[in-house]
């Protein structure tokens, strides 16, 4: 072959595999585009009847933030909710709202999930003989209130495995005392809170970034394992909502407050069982594993400029820990 046939041998090859790449992400884009036009524009005109799941709902962490907002939105879909929670006060005025503007039933559990594998049994003796349509998996905490080194999260040692029981072991235990009932029916939900904190490492949050992975992984795999008998599991990873954990940082169009949250994110069942729960996560999600992808997150510049953030953040957080507080009191 002369030499001007073997560069033009190669610059078609080259040709080819630019446009079969082109092709490629064109084909993935429209993909997810059509995917997303379903999951949070469609979904809002055609919602899953949640009722065929079964009567009940059961929704851990249901007295403040995203849980009690789910708790309330399902029972305004027409079901009867289990509300599991540490603080009998407050289940108790979740429960009374939820009967008086919904005139749906509601049972409540008191529960502190930090605790081990004990609380578990006493869990499940309360919820015998109920039709479990729906599990929420949405307790969890972080470990600081604010963005700090692993050694600098305060009381290190029972923090750690609070944060644990607390974001991994409820998620687990929960799925398999009320799994195999809904198996038995051949039709449940299981939806699990897990975190955009998950979809890439996290530095400064990194216990709770490593325990939300661990429900993403969780809830992909169970999906994949028991669709085939009727069973969803959805994973939902919001950005930032507005609840006590955020220290009720204000509503804007990057953060969501819980009810409008969860009302979007219910929209999604049956169109999506891995999702951010609403258009505005979902784009940002997009945008941010394009723009600050993992090796720059855990690169030392984004890490000096993370530590000075943080700094500069304490105060004010500080603030509005002292205010909700004085609220709670
Ligand atoms: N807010 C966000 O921006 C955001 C973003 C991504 C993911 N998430 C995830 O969403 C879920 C809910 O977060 P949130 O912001 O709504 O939290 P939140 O406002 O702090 O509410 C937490 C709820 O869980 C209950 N709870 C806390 N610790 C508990 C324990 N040890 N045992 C039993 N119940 C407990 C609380 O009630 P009691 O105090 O009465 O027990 C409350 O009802 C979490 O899994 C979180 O990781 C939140």
């Amino acid at each position: 072959m002369t030499e001007a046939a073997e560069c033009d041998c190669l610059s078609s090859l080259l040709c080819f595999l630019g446009g079969a790449t082109a092709l490629c992400y064109l084909l993935k884009w429209t993909w997810r585009c059509v995917q997303g036009f379903r999951a949070y524009v469609l979904s809002e005109i055609w919602q899953t009847d949640l009722r065929r799941y079964g009567r009940w709902a059961v929704v851990t962490g249901a007295t403040a933030g995203i849980g009690r907002a789910y708790a309330i939105e399902l029972a305004r879909r027409g079901l009867d909710v289990v509300l599991i929670s540490r603080s009998s006060e407050k289940l108790h005025a979740i429960a009374k709202e939820i009967e008086s503007q919904h005139g749906r039933q509601t049972r409540i559990i008191q529960a502190d999930f930090t605790e081990s594998q004990s609380i578990y049994p006493a869990i499940a003796k309360q919820l015998m003989g109920l039709e479990i349509g729906i599990l929420v998996n949405n307790v969890g905490m972080n470990y600081a209130g604010m963005l700090v080194h692993f050694l600098d999260v305060p009381d290190p040692e029972q923090r750690i495995t609070e944060v644990i029981n607390c974001n991994i072991v409820s998620v687990t235990q929960m799925s398999r005392l009320i799994l195999p009932c809904m198996v038995k029916r051949g039709k449940g939900l299981i939806i699990n809170i897990s975190s955009e904190a998950a979809s890439q490492p996290q530095p400064m949050l990194t216990v709770y970034s490593a325990t939300k992975i661990f429900v993403t992984y969780f809830s992909r795999c169970l999906h994949a394992e028991y669709q085939a008998r009727g069973i969803t599991v959805q994973c939902v990873t919001p950005f930032m909502v507005s609840t006590n954990m955020t220290h009720n940082i204000e509503v804007n169009p990057l953060v969501k407050s819980a009810a409008s949250f969860a009302r979007d994110a219910l929209n999604t069942v049956g169109y999506s069982s891995f999702t951010s729960g609403c258009l505005s996560h979902a784009l940002q999600h997009t945008v941010l594993s394009i723009f600050f992808p993992a090796w720059l997150r855990l690169s030392p510049f984004c890490m000096r400029h993370m530590e000075q953030f943080a700094q500069g953040m304490r105060p004010q957080i500080e603030e509005r820990v002292a205010q909700q507080h004085n609220k709670d009191n």
